[in-house]
């Protein structure tokens, strides 16, 4: 297969459009068999559900080439799991699990030609999602849907590639309501567009949202869950339950235990201990692991002893074992691995 002819070493994360596209619709209480189509348009009614009462929800994930030349894409189950969470709480009806990776895997064999080689630096971003698609005008669900899944080939999430980054603690607050953690819907991205460009106007690349409720907690960040580590090597990670349950998150978790053979501490972590960690890092699809370098709390600088030019020792390990088993370069957990062809 040939590939396209894309820079794939200098591109960042943003749109670019593919060949294909996953749609399929909801009507009379059902889906239909889902296509594959070449047209990036959504033409929908003025009062369409997702307009109105933004009645919508959304993945992410990532289709990565392999040492030896395969496609694959990790763990798609999870995200098929959340993405069912993500609907039943906004009351739309379910996309079937197994017809999720099934579509996944059509759309990403689609755009073959889009999947960065190995060693490049880039990957395809996979991004299924779901919107109430007929017009309502009272406050209730739709009755119609559209599933689709888009993808975009993409770099690394924050410009500078692995350079650390800065962030800030915010007092914007992103009301992802308590106990809605087990979904993306309930995160309102909407609610943390403008602490997102308040931070980047201030130089920050980054917020880090606290616990609404008593402020003191770190949650995580607009696009991504919290991994610290102690000085004594000990991996420590922000249990809530508003905030997402990363699958990046619980791959870590896993590799750091049973690949790197830490100790992993999921528990609460209080904004006034932070000063104390060696090393802290964001995780997820988009982010993978970008380290952070120094934090900003309203004036006051945290600076971890890994500093600004690199990934701290056991942030680093993690990296490179996580993205050996994403790229076939060390042996997966069973099930992690869906190969594409
Ligand atoms: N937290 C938020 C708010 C996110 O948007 C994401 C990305 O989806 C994550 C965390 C990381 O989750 P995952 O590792 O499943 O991509
Ligand atoms: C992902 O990592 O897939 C996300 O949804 C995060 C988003 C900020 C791109």
């Amino acid at each position: 297969m040939e590939k396209k002819n894309i820079d794939w070493g200098s591109i960042g994360f943003g749109y670019i459009p593919t060949d294909y596209r996953y749609v399929a619709n909801f009507k009379d209480g059902k889906w239909d068999e889902g296509t594959l189509t070449t047209d990036p348009n959504v033409t929908l009614n003025e009062c369409a559900c997702v307009f109105q009462y933004a009645q919508t929800v959304f993945e992410g994930m990532k289709a990565y080439t392999t040492e030896d030349g395969h496609i694959v894409t990790f763990r798609p189950d999870l995200n098929a799991e959340r993405f069912a969470n993500s609907a039943r709480r906004l009351e739309m009806p379910v996309f079937p699990e197994d017809r999720f990776v099934d579509a996944v895997v059509q759309t990403i064999k689609a755009n073959e030609a889009y999947v960065p080689p190995y060693g490049s630096g880039a990957t395809l971003y996979v991004r299924p999602y779901m919107f109430g698609s007929n017009p309502v005008i009272g406050v209730k669900p739709a009755d119609e849907y559209q599933f689709r899944i888009l993808t975009t080939p993409v770099g690394p999430y924050f410009k500078g590639g692995a350079k650390p980054i800065t962030i800030r603690v915010t007092d914007f607050d992103r009301a992802a309501p308590h106990g809605t953690g087990h979904i993306k819907a309930g995160l309102n991205y909407a609610m943390s567009l403008h602490a997102i460009m308040d931070a980047h106007r201030q130089g920050y690349d980054e917020n880090m949202y606290l616990d609404s409720a008593t402020r003191t907690k770190v949650e995580e960040t607009g696009g991504a869950n919290f991994i610290f580590v102690t000085k004594d090597n000990t991996v420590v990670t922000p249990k809530s339950n508003s905030i997402l349950p990363s699958i990046t998150r619980r791959s870590l978790i896993y590799v750091a235990e049973h690949y790197l053979g830490l100790k992993v501490e999921e528990r609460e972590v209080y904004l006034d201990e932070v000063k104390d960690f060696a090393e802290c890092g964001l995780c997820g699809t988009a982010a993978v692991i970008s380290p952070v370098g120094k934090i900003v709390d309203h004036g006051k600088e945290i600076c971890f002893p890994s500093g600004m030019e690199e990934m701290g020792p056991t942030t680093k390990k993690l990296y490179e074992t996580l993205t050996g088993i994403q790229m076939g370069r060390i042996e997966a957990p069973e099930g992690w691995i869906k190969v594409i062809e």
